[in-house]
């Protein structure tokens, strides 16, 4: 966290976005989001919806310095979305809250955001947000709880901070 920026990764989970079989519009919707907000995105990826890709790539990225890791996909309830299940296996602690609100407010959306396991969770010195696959969907998520970002991530990395 140079002075008051966020510096942040976003991780793309698809596995037709990785294949090159569409273009990849979370990642950038994204990018733009925290862009607008003066934080600084410095690593991306686009990766399958593989477990053991997601926690690799989630841990570099933390390693690396992002003290905010955003994925986008692999929330919901189809067959290969692991998403929930990866960062789960790597995590020191879940956060409810940013899960909780996160479907309350999408919930005045669409009906559909009960589907989405979007969760917020501690992993190693990184706050890290599964967000739903659908650009708008994540970019709406982000900003329901983007009031409570700056203090938890200058809690992830380390920062002396109060409330
Ligand atoms: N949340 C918001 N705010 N807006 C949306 O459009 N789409 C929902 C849900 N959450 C949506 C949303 C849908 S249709 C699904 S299937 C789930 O997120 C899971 O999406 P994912 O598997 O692509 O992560």
């Amino acid at each position: 966290m140079a002075g008051n920026s966020i510096v942040v990764g976003v991780i793309t989970v698809s596995d037709r976005a990785a294949a090159g079989e569409y273009e990849d519009h979370g990642g950038p919707a994204l990018r733009k989001a925290c862009t607008e907000r003066g934080w600084k995105v410095e690593a991306e990826a686009v990766i399958p919806d593989d477990i053991e890709k997601i926690q690799t790539t989630i841990r570099g990225f933390s390693a690396q310095g992002c003290g905010l890791i955003l994925t986008t996909g692999g929330t919901g309830i189809a067959l290969r979305d692991v998403t929930p299940e990866a960062i789960r296996g790597i995590m020191r602690v879940e956060i409810p809250g940013f899960g909780e609100t996160m479907r309350m407010r999408s919930l005045e959306i669409t009906p559909n955001a009960i589907l989405s396991r979007c969760l917020g969770a501690v992993v190693d010195q990184s706050l890290v947000l599964a967000l739903p696959g659908k650009p708008s969907g994540a970019v709406e998520c982000l900003s329901f709880v983007e009031g409570a970002i700056p203090h938890s991530v200058k809690l992830c990395i380390g920062v002396p901070t109060s409330c």
